[in-house]
């Protein structure tokens, strides 16, 4: 068979990494061969945003780069589908593979739909129910022409059948972003930063949703806050480039180490020592419930409410109260464990590819 795989964005490197490793695994075994080619759509671009990721992760340069950059939403989304049609069209294949909710998972989506290829959806299912996130609308969007879903929780399923799915087209598999991380934690590297990450505890930050970043001056209050109730403790926020554009005059946060957007086996280091993590990122509320590290989410909802339900993420909204009454709590050492989801154990790529192999046979 033959697949193109999509990646636009830094998570969504996180997420194919695995299942270009498996699939390489599958063609090594004398198996029916499985034939890929990578796809990068260029929604993220710099070094830092993209191109490490490659390195670190140990996965082939993109076969092609649509080079689409950064614009408004109706931009990109155009300019990816423009360029994916021509690519599609002169490079046929047999199903179009997709992860996440980023406007590359849609955009090449719809393309490969309306020219007649299967379309593969890995973390297909998820629901914040907030149609203000433009990853729902990317969610609900996708998963409406997804031909076969491959899941990472029973509620995923759920709200796949709820919508009218047949069963027979959704696989739960787990997650291939905790395939990155089982595969990646000891070779996790330490980052060289001010702040003496070896011997003293630190809390890591990140934040680049629109809701929260967006209007400087919420970000600042937010920031402020967490300067605040860190309560001497160090944060460590290296940050977005959606958020550093708002942000000026940095030097006013004392507990604040500010820092360029990370290479992920440095950032792996960073998550997993770190003492709490606060976050409005989806994945790292998935990867802090594996790791059982304390974690406290800047969104009013989730799409991944088992990592509150089992694991050891909680809402925190907009609350600041609830935020300084948390981080209070994690700082003093009384938060919960938590456990890890079913079928979050590292094979979720093999999952996939086996069944793709069947599929698609
Ligand atoms: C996108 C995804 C979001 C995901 C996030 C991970 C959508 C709708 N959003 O948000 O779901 O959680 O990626 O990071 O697809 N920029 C750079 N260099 C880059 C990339 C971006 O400087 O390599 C700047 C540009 O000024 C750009 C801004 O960051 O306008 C935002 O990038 P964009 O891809 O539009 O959205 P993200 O906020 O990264």
């Amino acid at each position: 068979m033959h697949l193109t795989i999509i990646a636009g964005a830094r998570p969504n490197f996180v997420k194919i990494a695995p299942i270009i490793h498996a699939i390489s695994h599958h063609n090594d075994q004398d198996a029916a061969k499985i034939d890929f080619c990578l796809v990068h759509t260029g929604q993220h671009y710099d070094e830092k945003m993209s191109g490490s990721f490659f390195k670190d992760l140990n996965i082939p340069l993109p076969d092609v780069n649509l080079n689409v950059g950064s614009h408004s939403h109706a931009e990109q989304t155009a300019k990816i589908m423009v360029a994916f049609e021509k690519h599609l069209m002169n490079q046929p294949t047999d199903c179009v593979l997709v992860v996440g909710d980023v406007n590359s998972t849609m955009a090449c989506a719809i393309v490969a739909k309306k020219l007649g290829v299967k379309v593969v959806h890995v973390e297909g299912g998820l629901r914040s129910r907030d149609m203000r996130m433009p990853e729902e609308i990317n969610r609900l969007l996708t998963d409406s022409i997804t031909d076969y879903f491959f899941t990472t929780s029973a509620l995923a399923d759920t709200n796949l059948l709820n919508e009218g799915v047949t069963a027979d087209r959704v696989f739960m598999v787990g997650n291939t972003m905790i395939d990155s991380l089982v595969s990646s934690l000891d070779k996790a590297v330490m980052p060289k930063v001010e702040h003496d990450i070896a011997t003293a505890e630190y809390i890591l930050l990140t934040l680049h949703r629109p809701s929260n970043v967006d209007d400087a001056h919420k970000l600042e209050t937010l920031i402020e806050t967490i300067d605040r109730v860190a309560s001497g403790v160090k944060v460590l926020f290296p940050i977005h480039p959606r958020t550093a554009s708002k942000l000026t005059n940095i030097e006013r946060f004392d507990n604040i180490e500010f820092l360029s957007p990370l290479p992920y086996l440095e950032f792996l280091y960073l998550m997993k020592n770190a003492k709490a993590v606060v976050t409005d990122s989806g994945g790292i509320q998935e990867e802090t419930t594996y790791l059982k590290v304390p974690c406290l989410t800047l969104r009013e909802n989730t799409e991944r409410p088992e990592t509150i339900e089992i694991g050891s993420n909680q809402l925190i909204g907009n609350d600041l109260v609830a935020l300084e009454k948390s981080l209070t709590a994690i700082l003093s050492g009384n938060w919960k464990k938590g456990e890890v989801p079913p079928l979050w154990d590292g094979n979720a790529s093999k999952r996939i590819v086996d069944h793709l192999a069947q599929l698609f046979n």
